[in-house]
């Protein structure tokens, strides 16, 4: 979102509003309005807002889209695949940051990182366009040395580190794998650094496992969505997202704690 470099120590919050379409298309209508969620997330403390305009805009619209470029007082990643309809679509819009997504139409969410190895020059032209419009690219990866190299090789600014497994981990309760998940995270973040790119993170966070990932001092966004507005059902959007920007805060200041009591 903003041009802030490794080991910052200020730890950014991009609200995923995403959630809040779901819930709209369910009726159809226009209620909740994923715009007005974005207002009461940016007053709540979100540095960004990250939204994922699907191939079969099952949440976020392309209307969603135009009225957040239009509105938002703060940066807008756009999520997408890397696909020639999406870079179309950015290009007019010309979001703060394209944040490139594996998708495939049957999947709930995002499964995976994205295959950058494979990409090859599609995924390099495409990234290539975004900068030239001047846009910051991210690249969705999984926290592995082939995928930050190659990151890093077709011109990326940033990488998002997927926490998804990590998060699977915690869910189970599985303290061997959520330490090996955390190292695999640690390592990536501190490789990912080293190449020059600037590192992001997330998928599946929530108050129980952003802690681990906000110590890592490499990390300068976390990108949270579907937890935030779980909760937001039982206490609000606003109070939602001010536990989870102190619960980030406070990580932050504390690197030292063991990272497996996660
Ligand atoms: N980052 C990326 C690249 C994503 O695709 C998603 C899900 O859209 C998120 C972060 C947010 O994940 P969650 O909704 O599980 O917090």
């Amino acid at each position: 979102m903003g041009n802030a470099h490794a080991s910052s120590s200020f730890l950014r919050l991009g609200v995923n509003i995403d959630h809040v379409a779901t819930i709209r298309n369910a009726r159809g209508g226009r209620h909740p309005d994923p715009l007005r969620a974005a207002h009461l997330s940016v007053e709540a403390g979100a540095d960004g807002i990250t939204a994922h305009l699907r191939e079969d805009r099952r949440h976020i619209s392309d209307s969603d889209i135009a009225r957040l470029k239009a509105e938002l007082t703060r940066p807008l990643n756009l999520e997408m695949a890397a696909t020639e309809e999406m870079l179309a679509i950015a290009l007019r819009h010309v979001p703060n940051a394209c944040c490139l997504v594996p998708e495939r139409r049957e999947e709930r969410t995002t499964e995976g990182g994205l295959d950058v190895i494979r990409g090859g020059e599609p995924l390099k032209k495409i990234v290539q366009s975004l900068r030239d419009a001047g846009i910051r690219v991210s690249l969705f990866i999984e926290a592995d040395a082939r995928a930050i190299e190659a990151s890093a090789k077709i011109g990326a600014d940033i990488v998002e580190l997927h926490t998804g497994q990590y998060c699977e981990r915690a869910l189970e309760d599985d303290a061997k794998g959520i330490a090996k998940e955390v190292e695999r995270l640690r390592t990536a973040a501190v490789l990912a650094d080293q190449a020059g790119l600037e590192v992001h993170a997330g998928h599946g966070l929530t108050y129980n496992t952003v802690a681990a990932v906000a110590r890592m001092p490499q990390i300068v966004e976390l990108n949270i969505g579907h937890f935030l507005i779980g909760e937001a059902i039982f206490g609000g959007l606003h109070s939602a997202i001010r536990h989870m920007r102190t619960l980030m805060d406070q990580s932050r200041a504390e690197p030292k704690r063991p990272m497996a009591a996660q």
